[in-house]
């Protein structure tokens, strides 16, 4: 199985097509993260209250939690146009001033990875978001000449996985840091059960809340799972549901899709697998698992490591990555023993 076949994958997926039709527009609507949510709430009306552009919002969090949702609804609450990029996607310099002198006053500018953003292509965007300025340079060799482009004062919102990986001189030039963690439970039930009734879907409380404990704390893994057991349920019952959807239909559905009451699918089990059977609980450097499974460092880092370090199955040290007590009983093995 690849990551763009994993039902739990938090990496948007083909079959996902429609979920745009199940986001928030406006931030009331907005279920959980609640100080990203307070803050978006309060630098938006002092942005409108001054009549001038928000300013440059750093989104920083695991795939699949609502960062481009929440650029989205700033756009639509400031009542202006969003304009979508992906960082490794911004090939050329050219590519970013085209994108940059297209923007309105106040329009938000999205750059999804924005880590993974070319260096030479970062430096055109510090001017840009400090001074509002976009140097580009005409011609070649000693009749160059750099021509200074006049930018309107324009939104930033720079989406990333990895923290640690942004450039100081670039994070510096972030007026708002937020940070989107994992939804808990309940917050994840009240997407499902919004999300049901969009697709009107009728799931009853405890199925609704079943899918949200298995959804890895992500909004996009939970809308998922609400098509897929609702395409178990139709089969089960031989005719399209409108009936409400119980629990039993809910877990055993997703025991069909081997995912367990804590979320993990076939491919996270393997990884603990490997960490306890192959190298007795750890720790074993993210290399060395990469090719036992035959998963990207990348993948393995941004996608499956931070769930599982999150509820405690994994943890990171110094020498590599560790299984814990909580994996061994997870898995239904006596944990190591220490002599
Ligand atoms: N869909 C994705 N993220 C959501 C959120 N935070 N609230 C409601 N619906 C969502």
């Amino acid at each position: 199985m690849t990551e763009h076949e994993r039902l739990v994958s938090p990496v948007p997926q083909e079959f996902d097509r429609d979920d745009v039709s199940l986001r928030p527009k406006i931030l009331s609507e907005y279920i959980g993260q609640e100080r990203a949510r307070e803050k978006m709430d309060l630098f938006m009306r002092a942005a409108k209250q001054r009549g001038d552009a928000l300013d440059h919002v750093w989104l920083a969090g695991p795939p699949g939690l609502g960062k481009t949702t929440l650029a989205q609804i700033v756009a639509h609450e400031m009542g202006t146009a969003i304009h979508i990029v992906t960082g490794p996607a911004v090939e050329k310099k050219g590519d970013l001033a085209a994108v940059l002198t297209n923007l309105k006053p106040g329009d938000v500018l999205f750059i999804d990875e924005i880590h993974r953003l070319h260096m030479a292509i970062e430096e055109v965007l510090y001017s840009a978001m400090e001074d509002y300025k976009l140097d580009l340079i005409i011609g070649q060799g000693p009749s160059a000449r750099t021509l200074r482009i006049d930018l309107p004062r324009f939104t930033l919102i720079g989406a990333t996985t990895r923290t640690g990986l942004l450039s100081s001189p670039l994070r510096g030039r972030f007026g708002v840091e937020l940070r989107l963690d994992y939804y808990n439970p309940d917050e994840l039930a009240q997407i499902v059960r919004r999300s049901a009734g969009l697709l009107k879907i009728t799931l009853h409380p405890d199925a609704a809340l079943e899918i949200a404990r298995r959804a890895r704390g992500t909004p996009r893994i939970a809308n998922r799972l609400i098509r897929r057991v609702r395409d178990f349920a139709q089969v089960a019952y031989g005719k399209i549901t409108d009936f409400e959807i119980p629990l039993d239909i809910a877990k055993r559905a997703l025991e069909l899709f081997e995912i367990d009451v804590n979320g993990l699918d076939p491919m996270d089990r393997k990884l603990l697998l490997v960490m306890i059977e192959k190298f007795d609980g750890g720790p074993v450097g993210i290399e060395t698992l990469s090719s036992i499974v035959s998963e990207e460092r990348d993948t393995l880092e941004e996608v499956y490591e931070p769930y599982l370090v999150q509820e405690g199955f994994i943890q990171r040290t110094p020498r590599g990555r560790v299984a814990t007590a909580l994996a061994y009983k997870h898995l239904g093995i006596p944990p190591k023993t220490l002599f």
